[in-house]
């Protein structure tokens, strides 16, 4: 039996709609049950239901504090949180360590009660509805499989809580394990597997219901750097084929830009951006949201304005419209040439021989303001540690050097 005829079981056992269901999922049902006995149910016919089953995600003035019983101190872990997540899109949720990425993902599953603002699924408002309620699958960075089950009862536990009938319950659990590529693995217990195995093992569980949001907290965490990359496919793989609105949550900037359709940056709580990745990565909105995405991170060279001239060094770099101030100038690595005629100039510190391209870490004024200029390597073939060079640049941003907010 194929996936897609396991699945096609699946759907002739519709169960009734639950009190969470979005409209949407109600209606496919009622559909569905009008239309049971002459459905025919073909791969694309199947395909384009579950792309049906993801919803829109609105989340507005979303807020979490945290009193602290002892001092009464108050931790603002979320502030007035303002972002729609589209339906059937992977969106990457990233920011440093305590920016509130888990206490957003705790909210929108119903594990944390905000303290103020609203949480929509679809057209349904899910804020007070418990987490059970909600129709959302799970998973956590210690992937917390239960040690004593099998990989199949595993799978098959959240049905059990659901009162799927068992026959149902082992088909489902069936096809989730197969799309995870653990069908073989069904009888084996949690320590007899990898863990990679382990993390596909938790991702089928918390599809088997069927959710219409996957929340995955730091999933690939515990994780050796070729599994990550390879499992950050699978999720990719997976979420395409199942079109369920996912929310990953990463504090890795690249993880975050290689799987995801939108990237949400956050930081203190706070939304900086939300976009398409390379958008965000191209255009950011500000100065930690610059510094937060890109390896190397963009070199932030101090300069400022004066006159409408933009000075480093005392050297003027370029004509702009703005007022006198300290500014930040943001310019990546990969953006600069050198070009005798460059007006930038530096001296040359040290040099990163990596394949074709070196990188070149020259400073302006003293040896303590360096930065990283990603060239050619044929184009410095002649130069050494301590000689003099110029640089161009094809780009560059200018930050307020105090509040950060992009100004160019
Ligand atoms: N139960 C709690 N009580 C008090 N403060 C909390 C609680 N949970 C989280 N916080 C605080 O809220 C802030 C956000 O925490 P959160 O766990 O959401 O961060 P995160 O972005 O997931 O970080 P990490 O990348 O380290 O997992 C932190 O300052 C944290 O100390
Ligand atoms: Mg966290």
């Amino acid at each position: 039996m194929g996936i897609f005829d396991k699945i096609k079981e699946k759907f002739k056992k519709k169960e009734k709609p639950q009190a969470g269901d979005s409209k949407e999922v109600k209606e496919k049902d009622l559909a569905l049950e009008s239309t049971k006995e002459e459905a025919v149910f073909d791969t694309e016919t199947i395909k384009k239901d579950m792309k049906n089953m993801g919803v829109e995600i609105r989340l507005e003035g979303l807020t979490k504090e945290f009193v602290e019983k002892k001092t009464n101190r108050i931790t603002v872990a979320v502030d007035n949180f303002d972002v729609t997540i589209p339906a059937g899109k992977l969106v990457g949720l990233l920011g440093p360590s305590g920016c509130g990425k888990s206490t957003t993902l705790y909210m929108i599953s119903g594990l944390h009660q905000p303290t103020a603002g609203r949480i929509y699924f679809g057209d349904d408002d899910v804020t007070n509805l418990p987490p059970e309620k909600r129709g959302i699958g799970l998973v956590f960075q210690n992937y917390s499989l239960y040690p004593h089950m099998t990989v199949k009862q595993n799978i098959m536990f959240p049905l059990e809580n659901m009162k799927v009938p068992k026959e149902e319950a082992e088909k489902r659990a069936q096809y989730m394990a197969e799309l995870v590529q653990i069908g073989d693995l069904m009888n084996r217990k949690p320590n007899q597997l990898s863990g990679g195995q382990q993390q596909r093992v938790a991702i089928a569980r918390a599809l088997v219901k069927m959710p219409r949001v996957l929340l995955l907290d730091e999933p690939l965490s515990n994780l050796d750097a070729r599994l990550r990359m390879q499992m950050r496919e699978e999720i990719r793989r997976i979420q395409r084929e199942t079109g369920i609105t996912t929310i990953f949550v990463t504090h890795d900037q690249e993880e975050a830009m290689s799987i995801s359709d939108e990237i949400v940056v956050m930081k203190d709580g706070v939304l900086h951006q939300k976009d398409k990745p390379q958008h965000v990565y191209n255009e950011p909105v500000d100065e930690f949201v610059a510094k937060f995405l890109g390896n190397p991170p963009i070199n932030i060279i101090e300069g400022k304005i004066e006159d409408g001239k933009l000075i480093v060094n005392g050297k003027v770099l370029e004509k702009v419209k703005l007022e006198d101030q300290p500014i930040h100038l943001g310019i990546r690595a990969e953006f600069f040439q050198v070009d005798p005629k460059g007006r930038l100039e530096a001296e040359i510190e040290f040099l990163e021989h990596i394949g074709r391209d070196t990188m070149v870490i020259a400073s302006i004024e003293d040896a303590s303001k360096t930065f990283k200029a990603l060239v050619s390597a044929q184009t410095i073939k002649d130069l050494e540690v301590g000689h003099k060079i110029r640089f161009n640049y094809s780009s560059y941003f200018v930050f307020n050097a105090e509040t950060g907010e992009r100004l160019i």
